[in-house]
C-alpha cells in the first residue's frame, strides 16, 4: 500500500429502503475510483445500522442482481471516531485503530445518508465527505422543504399540499378541489421511487397515503405535471457546471422503482435529450440556479418537467444520486466529455477544497 495515496472511506449500504440501490452504486464508484491516486477503504452499513470494515473490496452477495444483492456477512465491526481530526477507524470491539480515513464517500441513498446525518458525521470528525452539506442535504432531501426554497426563489414547482402522521388529516375533497384528481403521493424523505404513488380517486388515495405515511411522518401530494422528464447533473462547489441533459421516458405509468431498476425495459434514457439549443441552455441554467438555492456543493442532480407549453417545473433533486450501471448522473457526464473516473476525482478533489475552506472560519 503506498503510503501517499489518499485514503478514501466509500460508506455504502445503510438503513433506508435504498439500502439495495446504494450496494448497486458503490460497486461503480469503486470500480471507478482512480487506484494511482486513491485508496479505497470500504466501510459497509447494514439494515441495522453496524457500521463493518470491508476492506479494499465490498463484501457481497449475488452483486449483480438487483432483486437479491445483499451484504456479505462480515465480523469486523468498526466504529469511526468522531473526534475532531482524529480520523481514525477504530475497532469496535477492542477500540484498537485500525487506520486512517482522508475523505468520506458517502454512497448512502435516502434517509441517514442523503438527509444531512452522515455529513454531520463527517463535520464534526473534520472528515471532508463527499457531496453536499448538512443544509444542502437535508433540504434537498426533503421534497416539502426544498418547494418551498425554490418557490420563495422564484423556480417553479408542482402545487402540493402537506399531510402529516395520518391519513385522517388529509381532507380529499379540498385536495382535489385544488391539486385535481390525478394526484402523485410521496413521502417527504425518501427516493428511487419508494413509497410513491399515483392515484385517481379516494379509495386510492387513502391507500396510497397510507402506505407513504409508514415510510415518512411527513407526506406530499402532488398535482400530475404532464411533460417529458428531463434530468440534468450538476458538479461543483462554487462554480457549479451543468452537464448535458437526459430525458427518461417511461413504457408504462410513471417511474417507478420497477421501471428504474427491475424492469430492463421499463424506462428509456435519452442522453443527451432530444432539445433544442435554447432548451438545453434554459435547462443547465435552470438546474445551476436550483443547485444554488438549495445551498449544494460536490454534486447534484436536479429532475425538473419540460411541459408542451415549453415550460420547465422542478421535480425534485438527489445530492447523492444513483451511481448503478443505469444511473444518469455519471452517464451524463461521461456525455459531456467527464469520463466517470475523472468525475469521482474531481468529487473527491471538491471535498477536500470544501474543507479546507471551512478550516479557514474563525472559531474564536
Ligand atoms: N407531480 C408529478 N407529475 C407527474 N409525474 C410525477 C410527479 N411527481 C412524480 N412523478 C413521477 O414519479 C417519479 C418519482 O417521483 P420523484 O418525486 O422523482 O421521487 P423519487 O425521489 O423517489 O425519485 C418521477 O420520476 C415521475 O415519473
Ligand atoms: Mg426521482
Amino acid at each position: 500500500m503506498d503510503k501517499h495515496k489518499i485514503k478514501v472511506a466509500i460508506i455504502f449500504g445503510g438503513r433506508s429502503p435504498e439500502h439495495q440501490i446504494s450496494l448497486l452504486s458503490a460497486q461503480n464508484v469503486l470500480a471507478s475510483l482512480d487506484k494511482d491516486i486513491y485508496d479505497p477503504l470500504l466501510i459497509s452499513i447494514d439494515k441495522n445500522g453496524t457500521w463493518q470494515l470491508n476492506g479494499d473490496s465490498m463484501i457481497l452477495d449475488h452483486a449483480e442482481d438487483p432483486n437479491k444483492i445483499a451484504l456479505g456477512k462480515i465480523d469486523r465491526p468498526i466504529l469511526l471516531s468522531q473526534n475532531t481530526n482524529e480520523r481514525s477507524i477504530l475497532s469496535a470491539r477492542t477500540q484498537e485503530p485500525l487506520g486512517k480515513v482522508d475523505v468520506i464517500f458517502p454512497v448512502l441513498h435516502g434517509t441517514f445518508g442523503e438527509d444531512g446525518s452522515i455529513q454531520g458525521f463527517a463535520k464534526l470528525a473534520n472528515i471532508p465527505c463527499v457531496g453536499c452539506g448538512i443544509l444542502g442535504s437535508a433540504v434537498g432531501m426533503d421534497k416539502d422543504m426544498m418547494k418551498h426554497v425554490l418557490r420563495s426563489a422564484g423556480i417553479k414547482v408542482a402545487k402540493w399540499a402537506t399531510i402529516r402522521n395520518s391519513v385522517a388529516n388529509a381532507d380529499y375533497k379540498k385536495i382535489e378541489a385544488v391539486l385535481g384528481n390525478e394526484l402523485f403521493i410521496k413521502p417527504a424523505n425518501l427516493g428511487s421511487s419508494v413509497g410513491v404513488s399515483y392515484t385517481k380517486n379516494e379509495h386510492e388515495f387513502d391507500h396510497a397515503l397510507a402506505a407513504a405515511l409508514k415510510y415518512d411522518h411527513k407526506v406530499i401530494i402532488e398535482e400530475k405535471i404532464v411533460g417529458r422528464e428531463i434530468e440534468c447533473a450538476v458538479l461543483g462547489n462554487a462554480e457549479p457546471k451543468a452537464s448535458v441533459p437526459a430525458e427518461v421516458t417511461v413504457a408504462e405509468g410513471f417511474y417507478s422503482y420497477e421501471n428504474k431498476y427491475l424492469d430492463e425495459k421499463g424506462a428509456q434514457l435519452s442522453i443527451p435529450a432530444d432539445l433544442t439549443e435554447t432548451q438545453v441552455k434554459r435547462v443547465q441554467e435552470l438546474a445551476v440556479r436550483t443547485y444554488e438555492q438549495l445551498e449544494c456543493r460536490g454534486m447534484t442532480r436536479v429532475d425538473m418537467f419540460l411541459t408542451e407549453d415549453d415550460e420547465l417545473i422542478i421535480n425534485e433533486i438527489n445530492t447523492i444520486p444513483g451511481f448503478t450501471n443505469v444511473s444518469m448522473y455519471p452517464k451524463m457526464w461521461e456525455a459531456s466529455g467527464l469520463s466517470q473516473t475523472d468525475l469521482i476525482s474531481r468529487l473527491i478533489e471538491l471535498a477536500i477544497e470544501e474543507n479546507n475552506k471551512e478550516n479557514q472560519l474563525l472559531l474564536t
